[in-house]
C-alpha cells in the first residue's frame, strides 16, 4: 500500500510505540486519527504533527467502550473521506506485585484493553474496509509468545491477540490484510512504569541496553503497511533482530 494521502487510525497513538509509529506514517503523508483516553498528550501530538504539516486529530476514546470507538471509526471517515489503516496498539501492563496478590478489577483491564479492545479495534474496521480493502496491525508483545509465570494475565491477552491476527488471515479475500507486532522491551513510559514496579516489589529490573526503541517496532508496522504480500503474519522483534511467528495448525485428523 502507498501510505501517501492513506487515512490511519491508532489506538494508544499518543505515546510511546503508537506516537512513533504515527509521526512516521505522517511523514509518509498518512492523515492520522489519533485515538486515546490521554486528553493532553492526545493534543500536544496533534499540535506537533500539524506543525510539520501533517493532517491529524485527537478522539478521545476508551478501546473499551463501543459506542466511542464506533465514534472515533466514524470521525475518521467523515473527516478523511476513507478508513485504510488501522493500528490496534492500546493497552496497559498488569500492575505489580501481580495476578494473585492483586484485586480482580485491577487485572481485569489488561484482557479489557490488550485483547478485548483489539477485537473490538478488528470489529469495527471490517464493515468500514470491506469495499476498498486495508489494512490492520495488531500489536501483542513477546509476552504472547513465549510464557512469562509473572505476568500469566498480560501473557493471556497478547496470545490472544496473536491467535486473532492469524485466525483473521482470511480476510484478505476482501483484501484486509491482518497483522500482529510482538515487541520485546521497549523504552516507553509503560515499560518504565513496569520496571519501577517490579523493582519495588522486589524484582530485578531490564538492563536499558536489552531495551528496543519505540522506531524499531514502527518500522515492522511500516513495513506491514507497505509490503502488500504480508498477509496474517506475526513478526517478534528483539534487539537481535525479527522472526516471524509460525501459526499453529490443527493436527491432520487420524481414522
Ligand atoms: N513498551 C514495551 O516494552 C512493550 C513491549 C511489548 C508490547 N508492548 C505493547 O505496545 C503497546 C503500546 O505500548 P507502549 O509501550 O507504547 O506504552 P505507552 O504507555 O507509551 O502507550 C500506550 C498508550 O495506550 C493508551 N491507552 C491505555 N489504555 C487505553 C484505553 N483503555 N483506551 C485507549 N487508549 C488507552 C495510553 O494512554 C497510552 O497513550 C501496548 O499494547 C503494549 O502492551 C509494549
Amino acid at each position: 500500500m502507498d501510505i501517501r494521502g492513506k487515512a490511519a487510525l491508532i489506538t494508544g497513538g499518543v505515546s510511546g510505540i503508537g506516537l512513533t509509529t504515527a509521526r512516521m506514517l505522517a511523514a509518509k503523508g498518512a492523515n492520522l486519527t489519533l485515538v486515546d483516553v490521554n486528553e493532553k498528550l492526545g493534543d500536544e501530538a496533534v499540535k506537533s504533527m500539524e506543525s510539520a504539516g501533517a493532517k491529524a486529530v485527537f478522539v478521545r476514546a476508551d478501546v473499551r467502550d463501543e459506542a466511542q470507538m464506533r465514534d472515533a471509526f466514524d470521525q475518521t471517515v467523515n473527516r478523511f473521506g476513507s478508513l485504510d489503516i488501522v493500528f490496534n496498539n492500546a493497552g496497559i501492563a498488569t500492575p505489580q506485585p501481580g495476578y494473585t496478590r492483586i484485586k480482580v478489577a485491577q487485572w481485569k483491564p489488561v484482557l479489557d484493553i490488550d485483547l478485548m479492545g483489539v477485537v473490538l479495534g478488528c470489529y469495527l474496521a471490517f464493515p468500514l474496509m470491506r469495499e476498498n480493502g486495508g489494512v490492520i496491525v495488531n500489536t501483542a508483545s513477546m509476552a504472547g509468545v513465549y510464557a512469562m509465570p509473572g505476568d500469566p494475565v498480560y501473557c493471556a491477552a497478547k496470545a490472544g491477540v496473536i491467535h486473532l491476527t492469524h485466525s483473521l488471515a482470511y480476510w484478505s479475500k476482501r483484501r484486509i490484510r491482518v497483522n500482529c507486532v510482538c515487541p520485546g522491551v521497549v523504552d516507553t513510559p509503560l515499560s518504565r512504569v513496569s520496571t519501577r514496579e517490579e523493582a519495588a516489589a522486589g524484582r530485578a529490573g531490564r538492563p536499558v541496553s536489552k531495551m528496543l526503541q519505540p522506531e524499531a517496532i514502527a518500522e515492522v508496522v511500516l513495513n506491514f503497511i507497505e509490503d502488500d504480500s504480508r498477509v496474517g503474519q506475526v513478526v517478534e522483534v528483539r534487539p537481535s533482530g525479527v522472526r516471524v511467528v509460525e501459526p499453529r495448525r490443527p493436527p491432520k485428523h487420524r481414522e
